[in-house]
């Protein structure tokens, strides 16, 4: 029987799960057996390989973060830690391998591809930076998540006649403060896509307290800069009564969406269809709802399109808040 592997890297994200379980159920269904790494290509170096069945991946669809555990490698990036690699590949007789994660772990993915081991990768991150692909497996939940928390900071904000200023992740990227601004109904937005202008925030907060509107949202992505520096500021210049909140990993744990599932049960069924073929170098991602594939270097090589339609309704809806 041929055998695949399959791993999970970087960041956890909620939908991994189901990733993996679509893996191992479409295997099984294709006459593979599937081996499951533990802890990314670090668990791959140890050799922390062993045999995943349906049996284990049954009741996983609904839990957040990853079964087989994930990290960030550093020693995958040199050269003795790949060989490492191909040797436990080649030891537990592996001719294809699948890859959850980010953009780190696509570099990796290229690697066993180039090392001459067919391997694929699927978009896992709750930040949605791979321009390649609309969305990545753990976006929707992150989204969901800090909607959830923006509502409960509101009553508090509301109460206190105070400003929340929450940081979310995203790495680089704004999306997740983007969406869950829009969707949360944030009066400000700040994101690293858009130069800001903290003292027109803080004048616009200004007016509307004049005009009797006491609370306020300014949700803040961390790649635009520190919620704390923000509320800091809003403190000592404009006098507000501003708070700074870190969601932290509050925002990458929990139930996964069903978005997310779906799109994570899509993509493992791809992922095992391509490696079938013998075809690996690719990564399979979510294109104007369908389902898509393509070559690392050429998903990797494209440029992250910014959603200013989004933007600009956002900037809409703020502008005109009472
Ligand atoms: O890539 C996912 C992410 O959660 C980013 O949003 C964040 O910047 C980073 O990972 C945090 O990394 P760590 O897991 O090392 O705390």
């Amino acid at each position: 029987k041929k055998r695949i592997g399959i791993l999970t890297s970087g960041g956890d994200t909620p939908g991994m799960n189901a990733g993996i379980r679509s893996v191992v159920m479409a295997a099984d269904a294709a006459g593979f057996s599937v081996m499951g790494i533990t802890k990314g290509y670090a668990g791959l170096i140890e050799g922390r390989v062993d045999r995943i069945k349906t049996e284990d991946v049954a009741g996983i669809v609904e839990k957040g973060g990853t079964i087989l555990k994930t990290a960030r490698c550093e020693e995958f990036k040199t050269q003795e830690g790949q060989q490492k690699a191909l040797q436990v590949i080649k030891a537990f007789d592996i001719s294809g391998v699948v890859v959850i994660g980010g953009d780190g772990s696509f570099q990796g993915a290229k690697v066993l591809s180039h090392l001459g081991v067919p391997t694929i990768g699927i978009p896992g991150t709750i930040d949605n930076d791979l321009a390649y692909t609309d969305f990545t497996i753990g976006f929707d939940t992150a989204v969901n998540g800090v909607v959830g928390e923006m509502s409960r900071i509101r009553d508090t904000m509301n109460s206190h006649e105070r400003v929340g200023v929450i940081e979310v992740m995203g790495n680089k990227c704004g999306d997740i403060a983007l969406y869950a601004g829009i969707a949360g109904g944030a009066e400000h937005i700040i994101i690293p896509e858009v130069e800001f202008d903290i003292d027109y925030i803080c004048d616009k907060i200004i007016g509307n307290r004049i005009k009797g509107n006491m609370t306020s949202i300014v949700l803040i992505a961390e790649g635009a800069g520190k919620g704390e520096a923000v509320a800091n500021y809003m403190r000592a210049k404009a006098k507000l009564d501003a708070k700074a909140i870190v969601l932290g990993y509050i925002q990458r744990g929990g139930t996964p969406s069903a978005a997310d599932r779906l799109r994570a049960t899509s993509m493992g069924m791809r992922a095992v269809q391509l490696l079938e073929k013998g075809i690996g170098n690719r990564v399979v991602g979510i294109r104007d709802n369908k389902i898509i594939d393509e070559d690392i270097d050429e998903a990797l090589s494209k440029e992250l399109i910014f959603r200013k339609d989004l933007y600009d309704e956002f900037k809409i809806m703020s502008e005109n808040m009472q």
